[in-house]
């Protein structure tokens, strides 16, 4: 297959590209409106995008209809932040309880049996089931493309990372970190746990390895 982004219809795009860039990883975002009423919804157009300073990206899809904005979209441009919680493998069925398009007034947090916490530098909650959350003050909102589409930018201000996850040396136990990350499809996803490792290599390693030159003939 060739061929150009623009000649392929939005939905054909969407497919190729959530069927092929994949594994996602999945961030539960959960937000509050200027009321506190707080709501949880996934997003796996999500990504860490850099350090220095530590931003999260996230990329919102409008909704058809006179009230395009998502609630979380509405909430984190009332509230200016939104807490990024990561979905362990136990959390995925409540995960897919908060995806369904609830009108605003339905407590999804509620209805998915999903506990919050305040958290400590923003006004969106976190969820006590996850185990990172990542407090988030919206650093940029940018409208992107003709359907409502939004890519919000995102600072971490707070990490909270479950007790017995990080050892006195700040190495991460990523089996019982246990992660999820979507596949293709609208319901497959993956686990951390097969995994391989293939050592970085430096311009030393990669000189041994070359083979022999053959001898010039004099
Ligand atoms: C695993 C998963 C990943 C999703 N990723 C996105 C995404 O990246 N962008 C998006 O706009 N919607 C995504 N959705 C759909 C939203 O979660 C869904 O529209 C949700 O109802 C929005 O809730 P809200 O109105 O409370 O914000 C995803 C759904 C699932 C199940």
């Amino acid at each position: 297959m060739d061929v150009a982004a623009a000649d392929l219809p939005e939905r054909e795009l969407y497919k190729l590209l959530v069927n092929t860039v994949l594994p996602r990883p999945i961030a539960l975002v959960t937000s509050c409106d200027r009321q506190g009423r707080a709501n949880a919804a996934p997003f796996s157009f999500f990504n860490v995008f850099s350090h220095a300073p530590p931003l999260v990206v996230l990329g919102i899809e409008g909704r058809e209809g006179p009230v395009p904005d998502k609630d979380t979209l509405r909430n984190i441009r009332e509230t200016g932040s939104f807490v990024v919680n990561l979905v362990d493998r136990a959390l995925v069925p409540a995960m897919t309880v908060c995806a369904i398009d609830f009108p605003p007034e339905v407590d999804e947090l509620a209805v998915a049996g999903l506990e919050t916490l305040p958290s400590r530098a923003v006004a969106a909650p976190r969820l006590a089931a996850s185990p990172v959350q990542l407090e988030c003050r919206e650093r940029v909102c940018l409208g992107l493309g003709t359907r409502h589409r939004t890519l919000v930018v995102g600072e971490i201000v707070h990490l909270w990372i479950r007790d017995g996850l990080v050892d006195e040396r700040g190495h991460v136990d990523v089996d019982a970190l246990d992660l999820v990350g979507r596949l293709h499809g609208a319901d497959w996803y993956v686990t951390t746990r097969d995994r391989f490792r293939e050592p970085r290599k430096t311009i030393a390693d990669l000189e041994a390895r070359a083979p022999a030159q053959p001898e010039k003939k004099p």
